[in-house]
């Protein structure tokens, strides 16, 4: 039996995007436990841009990419069997056509949600639910998101909306109405930014600092918090966290999985998705570089060879 292949995403050096190039490589066979998944659309994360420019240390040549959504082609376990369509999250290598996992870390995909949210949801989604439950609010307090449009700001904005607190999120003149049409008080960052977030407050004190963007202003915003007695955290592994702002990493689990899909599924979490092909995998990551992407960036391989044909698996 000739043994199977896939493409996979690897960066040979440490450096730019265009350290990426996609190779092909055998596949293994499954061990018990694993499942293999075609995969149809894969989440793009700024640390995947972190890993590739060597910032995050490790070692090359490396795969990318930690999560994914797609169709299983091949089990040994029997929680989910060929044909299933499966979300995968925390999973090394997974920018490929081919992705090889333990069971415990894929999820059922509901029919409903696209496959391009399916694959870019996790990462974000949990990010926001570990930041939110890494600060204590109460219903009516005031949390600053500064770089609030991305990925995590905006999963993290409408989860703090639901739950009552009132959300000054900061991002470029170019995604305000984004801010305002999840439901934060818009403010542009840049010079002059504290005076806004102020007058965006209306008097009421800040309870917490959410830094996503890990400029030297988030900074000085999360020290101001800090000052006034409130709490401040950063997801940015790049802020300075020596002054009491804490750095928090995210959390994993299926039920928090869960938790984000039934927010999608009622309607009360929106993300926007941008899909690049994957055969641009390094366009891709020069838009991470850009720290600018606009919504959730996404690798789609709607033409990935390994997906079984439409009908065929009925
Ligand atoms: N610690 C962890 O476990 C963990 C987990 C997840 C994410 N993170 C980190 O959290 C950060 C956000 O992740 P993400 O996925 O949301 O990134 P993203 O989707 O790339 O979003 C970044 C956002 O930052 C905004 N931005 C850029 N420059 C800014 C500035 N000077 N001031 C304020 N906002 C600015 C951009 O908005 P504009 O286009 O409007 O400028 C963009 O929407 C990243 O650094 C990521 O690595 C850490």
């Amino acid at each position: 039996m000739t043994m199977q292949r896939h493409r996979i995403a690897v960066a040979r050096r440490f450096g730019p995007p265009e350290a990426i190039a996609i190779e092909e490589h055998p596949v293994a066979s499954l061990r018990q436990g694993e499942i293999r998944v075609a995969v149809r659309t894969g989440g793009l994360n700024p640390v995947d841009a972190r890993r590739r420019s060597g910032s995050f240390g490790g070692t090359v040549p490396m795969t990318l990419g930690t999560e994914f959504a797609g169709i299983v082609v091949e089990s040994r376990d029997a929680r989910h069997a060929v044909g299933h369509e499966v979300i995968g999250w925390g999973v090394s290598g997974a920018d490929a056509d081919l992705v090889t996992t333990d069971a415990d870390r894929l999820a059922h995909k509901p029919a409903g949600l696209g496959w391009a949210l399916a694959g870019g949801l996790s990462g974000v989604g949990q990010s926001a639910i570990t930041a939110l439950a890494s600060v204590r609010l109460v219903k009516g307090d005031v949390i600053v998101v500064h770089g609030a449009a991305g990925g995590v700001g905006t999963v993290l904005t409408q989860l703090a909306v639901a739950r009552g607190f009132r959300v000054i999120g900061t991002a470029s003149a170019a995604n305000q109405e984004h801010l305002r049409s999840i439901g934060a008080s818009a403010v542009v960052y840049g010079a002059g930014v504290a005076d806004r977030i102020a007058e965006a407050a209306a008097g009421s004190p800040i309870a917490a600092s959410v830094d996503l963007a890990g400029s030297r202003e988030a900074g000085d915003i999360a020290s101001a918090v800090l000052r006034a007695g409130g709490q401040s955290i950063t997801l940015v592994p790049e802020t300075m966290t020596s002054h009491g702002i804490r750095l928090v990493q995210v959390r994993r689990s299926a039920a928090q999985l869960q938790e984000l899909l039934d927010a999608v599924a009622d309607g009360t979490l929106v993300l926007p998705v941008e899909s690049v092909p994957f055969t641009n995998i390094v366009e891709a990551h020069r838009r991470l570089d850009s720290g600018h992407s606009r919504g959730k960036l996404v690798l789609d391989l709607s033409d990935n060879p390994h997906l079984p044909a439409e009908g065929s698996l009925t």
